[in-house]
C-alpha cells in the first residue's frame, strides 16, 4: 500500500468523472473538490445505503436536515467555540505544522509496528505450535514495548487533561520525534487553534453578528431533540439522523478527501436511559461493523481504535479505521457522548431539554450514543478499495472498479452492436424500459471490447449488448463486470436479473 495507490485513485477519480480539483480553472483550492457525472451517483448511493439501514430499517430512528448556519450560542453551549482546538506544533526548518497529537501517536504506530514483527517472528519460529497470546504475555521485547506505550499515552493524556502544551512538547523532544520533511528536532511551542469557520448574518451597518459554518452535523439534531421527540411521539430508546455539510479550518488538510475543510457527514443520536450507555455503546459499535462487512471491502481491512484523547464531551470513544491508500485511518466514530450536550443547551437557552419517562414516572435528560462516518472517507475507501487492475488468461490486462453492485453510478449500459441495421432504435427501446428502475446509459461508441473496458473502469455491473439476433427473437447477451462471462437472455427477463444484483437488499438483510 502506497502514496503510488493514492495516486492512482486521484488519476482515475478525474478521468472517469468521479472527482474533480474544485475551481480547477484558476488552479484550484487546495483541500476542496467537485464530485463529477459519476462521483456524484456513487455518493448519493452510499447515503442511500446508509439511510435506508440507519433510518428507514429502525422503527425507532428517524431523519431531519437541519441547517448549516445556527444560532452563535449553540457553539458556546457545545464546548466548540472554547475546545475545539487541535494542539499544533511547527518545524522551524522545513516550517511544516503538525498536529501534535499526530506526531505522538505515529511514533506510537511505530512502536506496535515492532511489536508485530516481534509476534511475527515467533510465528515463523513456532509454526501452528505458536501461542500468540502467551507470547504477547511473556515475552520480553513485547512487554517492553507495550509498558513504552503505555508510558507515552499516560504522560500525552495527563498534559492535555491539563492543558499542559509545554508539556506536550516535552514528550516530542523527549521521544526524538523529527520532521518527516527535514529531519531536524527544531520545534516551536505547541499551541491551541480553534478550528471553526466564521462569518457574518447580516450587512455591517446593520450589525454584524458572527455565526460560524457548522463543524458538525450533531448539534442541529441536539437543538431538535424536544421538537422531533414530541411531534413523532418517540419513545426512549430513540435516535435522530441527519447527512450534511460540516465545516473546519483544517491546518493540514491533505490526502485527497480524506481531510477536507468542507465535507459531509452522516450522523445519529441516539437518546438512551442515563446509566445504559455501556450496552448501547457495544451494540452500535456491533451493528455499524456489520454495516460495513455487509459492503464486503474485506473485514480485514476494518480495525477498531479507542481514543487516548477523548473529545469534550464524551466517556467513551471509539474509531473504526479503514484500510485506506495511506494505511489505517479513522473512517468513523462511535462516540458515548453522555447528556453533555442536553444538558449544555439547556443551560444556555434556559428550555428544559428532558424527557417523561412514564415506566419510571419521572423526567431526565438523557444520555446519547453518536455515530458519525464521514461521507467523502466512506467514498475513498470504497474507491481505492475497489481499483485494481488484473491480468486476463490471454495475457491482457484491465482496469477495474468492483463497486459493490448496489452503490455503482450506473446500473446496466446498453449498447447496439453496430450503428445500423435499426440496432440503437431496438437498444434505446431497452433502455426506455429500463431506466425507471435503474441508472442506465446508452453507448454506440467504439468497438464493443472497448466499450467494456470503460464500464468496468467505471464499475458498471452489467452491459447489455443488442446484436442481430435481438430483432428475431428478443434476446440479447448480458455481460456481467467481475466475471465478464456473457450470457443469453431474454429482454423480459432483464428487470429481475439486474433487480437482483443491484438490490440495498442483498446487502443490508
Ligand atoms: N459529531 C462527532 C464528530 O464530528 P469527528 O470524529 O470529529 O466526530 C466524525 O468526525 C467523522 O467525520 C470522522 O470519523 C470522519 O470520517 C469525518 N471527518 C471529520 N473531519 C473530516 C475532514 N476534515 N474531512 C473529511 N471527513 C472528516
Amino acid at each position: 500500500m502506497s502514496d503510488d495507490l493514492l495516486k492512482k485513485v486521484i488519476s482515475h477519480a478525474k478521468e472517469y468523472g468521479f472527482i474533480f480539483p474544485s475551481s480547477e480553472i484558476y488552479d484550484g483550492l487546495s483541500a476542496t473538490y467537485d464530485y463529477g457525472q459519476n462521483g456524484s451517483e456513487l455518493k448519493n448511493n452510499i447515503k442511500k445505503y446508509w439511510w435506508k439501514s440507519m433510518v428507514q430499517m429502525h422503527e425507532n430512528i428517524v431523519g431531519i436536515d437541519a441547517s448549516i448556519f445556527m444560532h452563535p450560542t449553540t457553539w458556546k453551549a457545545s464546548g466548540h467555540v472554547d475546545a475545539f482546538n487541535d494542539p499544533l506544533i511547527d518545524n522551524k526548518d522545513s516550517k511544516k505544522r503538525y498536529r501534535a497529537d499526530v506526531l505522538i501517536e505515529e511514533h506510537v504506530e511505530k512502536i506496535r509496528g515492532k511489536i508485530n514483527k516481534e509476534v511475527a517472528k515467533g510465528f515463523k519460529r513456532f509454526g501452528d505450535d505458536f501461542d500468540e497470546t502467551e507470547f504477547r504475555k511473556t515475552n520480553p521485547n513485547v512487554l517492553r514495548n507495550v509498558a513504552k506505550i503505555e508510558e507515552i499515552e499516560q504522560k500525552f493524556k495527563d498534559s492535555l487533561g491539563k492543558d499542559d502544551l509545554p508539556a506536550v512538547k516535552e514528550l516530542i523532544e523527549e521521544l526524538g520525534i523529527a520532521c518527516p520533511v527535514s529531519g531536524s528536532k527544531n520545534w516551536t511551542d505547541v499551541r491551541q487553534f480553534n478550528l471553526m469557520f466564521s462569518t457574518e448574518m447580516g450587512s455591517v451597518a446593520e450589525g454584524a453578528n458572527t455565526i460560524y459554518l457548522r463543524p458538525e452535523t450533531a448539534q442541529g439534531i441536539f437543538v431538535n431533540f424536544l421538537n422531533v421527540q414530541k411531534t413523532g411521539r418517540m419513545k426512549i430508546p430513540f435516535g435522530i439522523a441527519q447527512i450534511g455539510k460540516a465545516f473546519r479550518n483544517e491546518i493540514i488538510a491533505r490526502q485527497f478527501i480524506f481531510r477536507m475543510r468542507e465535507f459531509e457527514q452522516m450522523e445519529m443520536q441516539f437518546f438512551i436511559k442515563p446509566g445504559t450507555q455501556k450496552e448501547w455503546f457495544e451494540y452500535w459499535k456491533k451493528t455499524r461493523i456489520n454495516w460495513h462487512n455487509a459492503l464486503g471491502l474485506g473485514e480485514e481491512n476494518y480495525r477498531f481504535h479507542d481514543h487516548l484523547k477523548l473529545a469534550h464531551y464524551a466517556d467513551a470513544a471509539t474509531d473504526i479505521e479503514f484500510n485506506f491508500p495511506m494505511g489505517f485511518k479513522e473512517l468513523e466514530g462511535v462516540h458515548s457522548r453522555t447528556d453533555f450536550d442536553l444538558k449544555a443547551h439547556e443551560e444556555h437557552s434556559g428550555k428544559k431539554l428532558q424527557y417523561f419517562d412514564p415506566q419510571d414516572n419521572k423526567s431526565y435528560v438523557p444520555y446519547v450514543i453518536e455515530t458519525s462516518i464521514g461521507l467523502d472517507r466512506m467514498f475513498l475507501a470504497i474507491l481505492s478499495n475497489s481499483l485494481k487492475e488484473e491480468t486476463l488468461e490471454d495475457g491482457s490486462s484491465r482496469t477495474v472498479l468492483t463497486l459493490p453492485a448496489a452503490l455503482a453510478p450506473t446500473k446496466a449500459v446498453i449498447m447496439p452492436l453496430t450503428k445500423k441495421d435499426g440496432l440503437p432504435e431496438k437498444a434505446m427501446e431497452v433502455m426506455n424500459e429500463l431506466k425507471y428502475d435503474f441508472n442506465c446509459q446508452y453507448d454506440e461508441k467504439d468497438s464493443p471490447g472497448k466499450r467494456y473496458r470503460r464500464q468496468d473502469a467505471l464499475g458498471t455491473p452489467y452491459c447489455i449488448m443488442i446484436d442481430h439476433q435481438t430483432l428475431e427473437d428478443n434476446t440479447v447477451t448480458i455481460r456481467d463486470r467481475d466475471t465478464m462471462k456473457q450470457d443469453r437472455v431474454s429482454i423480459t427477463e432483464l428487470n429481475a436479473i439486474i433487480a437482483e444484483k443491484v438490490s440495498f437488499k442483498t446487502l443490508l438483510k
